[in-house]
């Protein structure tokens, strides 16, 4: 049942090709130049005349709906709050029918989410769901929604339903973006064309990464303490890759935007702590390039995820990690590959359970 694989988990990463292109199937038509989504599409006017989004999640999903943050504002042009389901709940929160909820969940059965889902309707907002189990309760007590189609993803750390969430995530945008009119056909067309291209991308991050990250987590296997950074859409990127590590490792370690570092965390920073930062050629690049001067300068060992050809950063860094170049709203999806990797096999050496972390449940039907 694990096709090969020695783990769930591995097998989950090795299938997101496949389960992204899952997402993609039916819904993004580029020849046709159009996304087709019934639930979106039953709902179009209401969706783009929204006066502000509210996603709520927990978790990985949080992380995805952080990115649907980015992604929503940028093409649609609406304002996105993002909150933790938990906080939402029991802090009385302002919403009204002008509102609309996303509620991101793969189980579909979050206890918190859910209860925050009840409190949104109760106050009259209209809520959207992305689930990746069919029929869940999530999914049949939301207004509207689309199903990720990840398929069932048994491994407690969420690797592919997380992919899947920023696919829908990213069609949901890009579509609203082009019916309200903030996105142009010619970008319009630029962005899917490059969507369609990311299950091939992935797969090429699979096949070219695998060797050198477990090479890489080798290194690591003693390390108490890791710093995830990154910037824009991958500084969310960058607190997935550490909730990984954390939940199957049992390796502490903190996701921060890039340019936080020196607020605070770069006192941490010496011969000792290991620094996983995300740094593709599109966005923010030179910004990233001082921080890793600055990491560099404090002795930090710098794990950097790159473009291929790379010079600037892979100059720097003690380990690379190349992927291929993408739209800048579509790097966390490519990112993310090598991140979950990464925590596997430091998982894996450290002989962790990492199916079955310690302490954690697939679906957290406790408040
Ligand atoms: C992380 C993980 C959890 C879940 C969270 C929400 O790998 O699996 O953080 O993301 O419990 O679960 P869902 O998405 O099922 O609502």
């Amino acid at each position: 049942e694990k096709g090969g694989f020695e783990h769930f988990m591995l097998k989950e990463i090795f299938e997101q090709p496949k389960s992204i292109l899952d997402t993609m199937r039916g819904r993004l038509l580029v020849d046709e130049g159009i996304i087709k989504m019934a639930g979106i599409w039953d709902h179009l006017e209401r969706l783009t005349n929204a006066e502000r989004i509210i996603i709520i999640a927990c978790g990985t999903s949080w992380h995805a709906g952080l990115i649907g943050e980015y992604l929503i504002e940028e093409f649609a042009r609406i304002p996105v709050e993002v909150e933790y389901a938990s906080e939402f709940r029991y802090r009385n929160p302002i919403v009204s029918s002008k509102d609309i909820v996303i509620a991101i969940s793969q189980s579909g059965e979050t206890a918190d989410t859910m209860a925050a889902i009840k409190l949104a309707k109760e106050k009259g907002a209209f809520v959207y769901g992305i689930c990746n189990v069919v029929d869940s309760s999530i999914a049949r007590f939301t207004d509207a929604g689309s199903y990720t189609h990840a398929g069932p993803e048994i491994g407690v750390a969420s690797t592919k339903a997380f992919t899947a969430q920023l696919t829908i995530l990213s069609l949901i945008a890009i579509k609203i973006g082009h019916h309200n009119g903030n996105l142009g056909k010619a970008e319009f067309m630029r962005l899917i064309t490059e969507l369609d291209a990311i299950p091939k991308k992935v797969e090429e991050v699979l096949n070219s990464v695998d060797k050198t990250v477990k090479e890489i987590a080798a290194k690591f296997v003693d390390a108490n303490n890791f710093l995830y950074l990154g910037r824009g859409y991958n500084f969310p990127a960058a607190l997935e890759g550490a909730l990984k590590l954390k939940e199957i490792s049992y390796i502490h370690a903190e996701g921060y935007p890039a340019a936080e570092m020196k607020h605070g965390p770069i006192a941490l920073i010496d011969e000792n702590m290991p620094i996983v930062i995300i740094a593709p050629k599109i966005g923010h690049y030179d910004k990233i390039v001082s921080n890793v001067q600055e990491i560099k300068a404090r002795k930090g060992k710098v794990i950097a995820i790159v473009n291929k050809g790379d010079t600037q950063v892979a100059a720097m860094a003690d380990y690379i990690i190349e992927i291929p170049e993408t739209a800048e709203c579509f790097s966390p999806i490519l990112a993310s590959i090598p991140l979950q990797l990464l925590a596997y096999y430091i998982a894996v050496d450290r002989g962790a359970n990492v199916d079955q972390p310690r302490n954690l449940a697939k679906s957290v039907t406790v408040e």
